[in-house]
């Protein structure tokens, strides 16, 4: 039996984008059968950032309500996990620092290893808090998935950020001793510095999940986890939401289970409902999983469940949390559900024009347009530095 730390999820809050693209709207454009998309991939719609968008835009939006509810003391370190970064050097946690107007005296990084950087972030989080319980770390994980219009990727496009407050005594979720690990060096999605849109061998990238599935849940395992019919939901990440159900089906079958998709169903249901309209969110979107299952689910409390994290390249970790009394209380469903139903739908036409948009790199002073009606915004570049503001 896995042991239990009082270590884990205080609360979390996410944010996404001002525009929607519908995957009507996309097949209407490229001829695809629509149900390629709603039932062979699971997606209706993903998120698209306006021009004064980006990763700190987002990543600042979902914090606010965190520091709004319980202030900033305590929070002495700001981990930003993220693979769509802005710069090469300075960690966009430090913009979001800024515009919380959190304490000088925190320290602020970055971190990436493509979508588990969040769960490293987690894991690297519950250290410090373990080292001094009366502190607690802000995990921000934000991202804008981009590949390039008409490839196959395109429909697998979306953009949010989940911000978690990591603490002792969580009032959501504990996370569990131990965790499975898994690295493998494979090629199946990656993005050179030089290129916006990322790079990807689709049916690899899935055979690379899989393989890693695998992996962490053995590792986890012979490090003494939980067996698979103690959870009462798996989250997986979901760069489309029927990526969860292969997942799922192919750690059953590993474990010797016959596949009932009654089962499947079950364990999987609830945790889609936000991914299948956001898209895909990279590094957030196994923690948008999750609140999607807190917000439907009738009662969890003291209930385990599963974390599937994978990250291309690839790394991924199982591991385990369980449902903390009293959880409803905390939950920010209404919130989560006005972040996706206040975004603006575009048509494919101005999806392209949004896909297309980046500055100018001569140094000069270049605004945006005023789009997002969201609580920060990029304002301009001017003299090669971002220029954020709040309302
Ligand atoms: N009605 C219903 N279903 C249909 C259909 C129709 N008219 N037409 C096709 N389908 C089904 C197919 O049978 C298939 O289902 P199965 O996977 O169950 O066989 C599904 O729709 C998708 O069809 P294809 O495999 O033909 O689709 P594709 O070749 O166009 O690409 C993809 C799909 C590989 C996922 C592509 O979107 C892609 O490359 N996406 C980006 C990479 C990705 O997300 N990889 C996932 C693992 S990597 C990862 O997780 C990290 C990350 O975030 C990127």
């Amino acid at each position: 039996m896995a042991g239990d730390s009082a270590i884990g999820i205080h609360d979390l809050s996410f944010a996404t984008t001002e525009f929607v693209l519908t995957h009507t709207e996309l097949a209407r454009h490229n001829g695809t059968d629509i149900g390629k998309y709603h039932q062979g991939i699971g997606q209706r719609s993903m998120s698209v950032p306006a021009t004064d968008e980006d990763i700190v835009t987002m990543g600042a939006a979902a914090a606010a309500p965190l520091i709004a509810r319980h202030g900033g003391d305590g929070i002495r370190t700001i981990i930003f996990a993220t693979e769509s970064s802005i710069d090469q050097a300075k960690s966009a946690g430090v913009y979001v620092h800024s515009l919380l107007g959190l304490a000088s005296a925190t320290r602020v990084v970055e971190l990436k290893q493509a979508c588990y950087g969040a769960t490293a972030a987690l894991q690297f989080a519950i250290g410090l808090v373990r080292r001094d319980p009366a502190q607690r770390v802000l995990v921000v994980a934000a991202d804008i998935a981009k590949y390039e219009p008409d490839s196959p990727g395109e429909a697998t496009q979306g953009a949010a950020a989940v911000a978690m407050l990591i603490g002792a005594d969580p009032a959501l979720l504990r996370i569990e001793e131990p965790s499975g690990v898994f690295t493998a060096d494979v090629m199946d999605f990656w993005r050179p510095n030089y290129r916006e849109a990322a790079l990807v061998d689709g049916q690899e990238s899935i055979g690379a999940y899989l393989l890693a599935v695998e992996g962490s849940w053995k590792d986890y395992t012979e490090h003494g986890g939980r067996a698979p019919d103690e959870f009462a939901a798996f989250c997986y990440h979901q760069p489309f939401t029927k990526m969860a159900y292969k997942a799922h089906r192919h750690l059953l079958n590993y474990c010797g289970y016959d596949i009932d998709e009654d089962r499947v169903a079950r364990d999987l249901g609830l945790t889609t409902a936000y991914n299948n309209v956001i898209g895909n969110s990279y590094t957030a979107s196994l923690y948008l999983a999750l609140a999607a299952l807190l917000d439907q689910a009738e009662d969890l409390t003291g209930r385990a469940i599963g974390f599937l994290s994978y990250g291309s390249g690839s790394v991924a970790e199982f591991f385990a949390g369980s449902v903390v009394p009293g959880y409803r209380e905390h939950l920010r469903t209404t919130a989560h559900r006005a972040a996706i139903d206040r975004r603006r739908p575009v048509d494919h036409a101005r999806y392209r024009e949004l896909h297309g948009h980046s500055f100018p790199t001569d140094g000069g002073d270049h605004r945006t347009a005023a789009e997002t009606t969201g609580p920060f915004r990029l304002a301009a570049l001017r003299g090669h530095k971002r220029v954020y503001e709040s309302r």
